[in-house]
């Protein structure tokens, strides 16, 4: 796995099986939060004031993860967050990575590592607000809990590198696995995904996207 610095300072990783990078070259770090942060958990959580349970494609560097742990812990928002992985990264790569200090948080180097350090398929209460849960599994075979989460981070790799992840099929999971008037986002408005997405039974809102992307997907399923 090697590891590269992307425009805005943070690490990424370039994966030799996928011939691909984890996050945009634009800056890993500013994508996570515009993608994930800003455009998904902050919008969730203007309406849902309880516990907010978030299901994760692709957990990798655990960059999202940590975001949303903050998150969670700045603005004392109750966070169940479930995040599947079928190739986990090796903790000394993670180590290596520079994403808390970039942050100034070096202070979560601790919780950060704890995420890929825990057992899988099991919750951990990583912080007071932030119970966890990752799964070493496939998204095509793993069978989600039904009408159980109100937001979707879809990070997979991109349609030219892994375009069977980015199906109708794939999206129709994950639309029986969000609550009614639950979100999926994701940083690619690509027509076919938007095709697909959209014939899973959501409706598609187009936001504007993280550096280097016009555009990017808000998909709501509706009540
Ligand atoms: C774009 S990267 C995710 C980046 C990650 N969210 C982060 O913050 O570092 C895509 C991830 O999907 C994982 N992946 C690929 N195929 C998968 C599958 N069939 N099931 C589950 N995860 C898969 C890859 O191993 C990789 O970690």
């Amino acid at each position: 796995m090697k590891i590269i610095t992307t425009a805005d300072g943070s690490h990424t990783l370039f994966s030799e099986q996928f011939n691909e990078i984890y996050h945009s070259r634009h800056g890993a770090i500013e994508e996570s939060l515009h993608v994930f942060i800003k455009s998904g958990l902050d919008y969730v959580s203007k309406e849902q004031k309880e516990e907010v349970r978030i299901f994760e494609v692709g957990l990798g560097t655990g960059l999202n993860a940590m975001l949303t742990m903050l998150e969670a812990e700045k603005h004392d928002l109750k966070i169940d967050y479930t995040a599947i992985e079928l190739y986990p990264v090796c903790i000394d790569t993670i180590k290596s990575l520079n994403y808390t200090p970039q942050l100034g948080y070096e202070y979560c180097y601790g919780p950060y590592h704890t995420l890929h350090l825990v057992r899988w398929n099991e919750t951990h209460q990583v912080t007071p607000h932030f119970a966890f849960k990752k799964i070493q599994d496939s998204l095509f075979t793993y069978s989600l809990t039904l009408s159980n989460y109100h937001l979707i981070y879809f990070d997979a790799f991109a349609y030219t590198h892994q375009p069977e992840i980015w199906s109708a099929e794939v999206f129709k999971k994950m639309y029986d696995a969000l609550v009614p008037n639950g979100i999926l986002v994701t940083y690619s408005s690509k027509v076919v995904i938007q095709k697909a997405v959209k014939e899973a039974g959501f409706t598609i809102e187009k936001i504007p996207g993280p550096p280097g992307r016009r555009e990017m997907v808000r998909a709501h399923k509706p009540t």
